[in-house]
């Protein structure tokens, strides 16, 4: 089959990550006799350079005509003093709005190779976990009104959460959904003791429960969560949760996987075309060093392969040359945790997952 792949390498190691993913993409391809055409277009930090915008007219397009988009990441020092709309994140956002991509998956889970990375105690990690985060991608208060007014203080800031029935339907759906292809276990993550849209989030949630009684479906106050992902993360199966409460607890929920450098995402909408990239950022401070882990935007590519392609065994593959050179005791710096001795560079972590390919 013949796919066309938008690259959105972006700043920082973006640019690194994303060559190494494509390298993967590409062996795959042959392997499995697939075409996969790639095209790169500007985003964030180096878009502002080139262009004075975050997210050029013509990467929307490129993306809105590609089959799937790989991106690896936006944003640095250089451009942290310019205003909120033309800042590098405003175009990460904003290309997840104009691609409709309201659904973002977030799979964390061990792998036993690097249970030493991981900051949790044994008795608490037992058997290892697996946990899908179901983030809100295109709503909440990202993208609610905004601005600067003058308050009881004299000069203030302030942004707003709305949530809509429609959006908190799609956003449920996707999650029930989820969790009827895994443990039938999900929990929805809220602040409906604070939060008008709490209320109505939990309220959506629970009429949506009804339609899917296979399901064992519970609540969470988010602040709870926070703890309870560190005190016992094999509690949850599948999480959904709103865009910033989903920010907020993948990056947790990949610091207890051991390195947030091994979680990929994937957001989906209403078609077939996705936006696949690590949850990490662009780690300005180990930029263009070749140390960067290459690993969370190679797993992006395998989900790309599974949900916008349909490609399941060419996914597989990749996931299981990942584990093979993990078992193996293949580490970037990352991963090191109380290991010894020398870690991997980008490139060479890269090539060992090329060569179990
Ligand atoms: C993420 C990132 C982004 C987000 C930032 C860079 C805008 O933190 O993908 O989790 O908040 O969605
Ligand atoms: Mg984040």
């Amino acid at each position: 089959m013949e796919f066309n792949i938008a690259l959105l390498k972006g700043d920082g190691i973006g640019p690194e990550i994303v060559d190494s993913a494509v390298a993967v993409l590409e062996k795959t391809a042959d392997k499995f006799g697939h075409k996969f055409n790639f095209t790169p277009y500007l985003i964030g930090g180096c878009a502002i350079d080139a262009t004075g915008m975050p997210l050029p007219q013509e990467t929307v397009d490129g993306c809105l005509a590609s089959d799937s988009v790989l991106l690896g990441a936006v944003g640095g020092p250089k451009w942290d003093d310019l205003a909120g709309d033309i800042r590098p994140e405003k175009a990460l956002l904003g290309i997840r709005s104009a691609l409709g991509l309201y659904t973002n998956l977030r799979p964390a889970k061990l792998y036993p190779a690097l249970r030493a990375a991981s900051p949790l105690k044994d008795e608490i990690v037992g058997g290892g976990f697996d946990i899908l985060i179901v983030r809100e991608l295109t709503g909440g208060i990202y993208f609610g009104d905004r601005g600067f007014r003058e308050g009881r203080y004299g000069h203030e800031a302030y942004d707003t959460e709305a949530y809509s029935v429609t959006e908190i339907e799609r956003i449920g759906r996707a999650a029930f959904e989820a969790a009827v292809k895994r443990s039938k276990r999900l929990c929805s993550i809220d602040k409906a003791n604070v939060l008008e849209t709490s209320r109505l989030w939990r309220k959506t949630t629970h009429k949506l429960a009804e339609e899917y009684p296979e399901v064992s479906y519970t609540d969470m106050f988010v602040d709870n969560a926070a703890m309870q992902l560190v005190r016992d993360p094999r509690q949850f199966d599948v999480i959904v949760t709103s865009n910033m409460f989903g920010d907020i607890l993948s990056d947790e929920a990949s610091q207890i996987t051991g390195s947030i450098g091994m979680l990929a995402s994937a957001s989906l909408g209403a078609s077939k075309r996705g936006l696949y990239e690590p949850i990490h950022g662009s780690a300005p401070d180990i930029a263009g060093k070749n140390i960067a882990n290459p690993i969370a935007t190679i797993l992006s590519g395998a989900m790309m392969l599974r949900y916008s392609f349909g490609l399941a065994k060419e996914a597989d593959a990749i996931e299981a040359a990942v584990d093979k050179v993990l078992n193996d005791g293949c580490r970037t710096t990352d991963l090191m945790g109380t290991d010894k001795g020398t870690p991997l560079t980008c490139t060479e972590m890269t090539k060992r997952i090329l060569e179990v390919l």
